[in-house]
């Protein structure tokens, strides 16, 4: 069983980070593998709107230039998939929105490709505008068909410099309450 996350930010190793690999913390220790990929310094362009992937049905983006392909493939290969995003100006970064908008574009020309994996959205603002992202990356699972669980509070952590969100009690046991739900509901699908 395996979860890969996706962290949007374009600091590496920064607060959405900190919040992921809460949550593999408890994914590892009920078994799990996983694997953090992170968007830093890599140039993802959105999507152009050519509708290749539709026509061309071979779960690819026909902008070869980048790692959108590769990223398709590890989404379709995992059992769980999450998406992190620190906030910029109420939204997901750049990023976060292009690796959505593609990958999300291929799956749907080729049947779904993520239907009924798990999916979770992690966020991590300063102080305003995390649930909007979080609402806008749900948004994603949904439409893809995907089965979102729940935590104790909303996947949100509060911090603005590298490490702050270390400090936010209640944001780093939400991910650890994702972390346990996450796992207890792959288990129960792959039943
Ligand atoms: C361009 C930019 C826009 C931001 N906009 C917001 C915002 O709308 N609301 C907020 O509370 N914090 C905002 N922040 C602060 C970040 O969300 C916050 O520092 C977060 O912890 C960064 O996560 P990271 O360390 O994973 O990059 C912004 C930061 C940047 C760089």
């Amino acid at each position: 069983m395996k979860v890969v996350a996706f962290n949007g930010s374009a600091r590496k190793d920064g607060n959405t980070a900190i919040l992921i690999r809460q949550v593999f913390n408890v994914l590892e220790e009920e078994g799990f593998e996983t694997e953090l990929i992170q968007l830093a310094g890599e140039p993802i362009r959105g999507c152009n709107a050519c509708r290749v992937c539709h026509s061309a049905k071979n779960e690819r983006c026909v902008i070869e230039d980048d790692r959108i392909n590769e990223y398709v493939q590890k989404m379709k290969e995992a059992d769980g998939i999450i998406l992190g995003s620190p906030t910029y100006f109420s939204m997901m970064t750049p990023e976060m929105k292009a690796l959505i908008d593609r990958t999300g574009y291929v799956a749907r020309a080729n049947d779904h490709l993520f239907r009924r994996k798990v999916g979770a959205a992690v966020v991590a603002v300063r102080r305003a505008g995390g649930i909007p992202t979080f609402d806008a990356i749900n948004h994603f699972f949904l439409i893809s068909q995907m089965v979102v669980p729940g935590s104790s509070y909303w996947n949100v952590g509060i911090g603005l410099k590298k490490g702050d969100v270390e400090s936010d009690e209640e944001g780093m046991k939400t991910m650890e309450d994702l972390g346990r739900n996450m796992a207890w509901l792959i288990k129960k699908l792959k039943t």
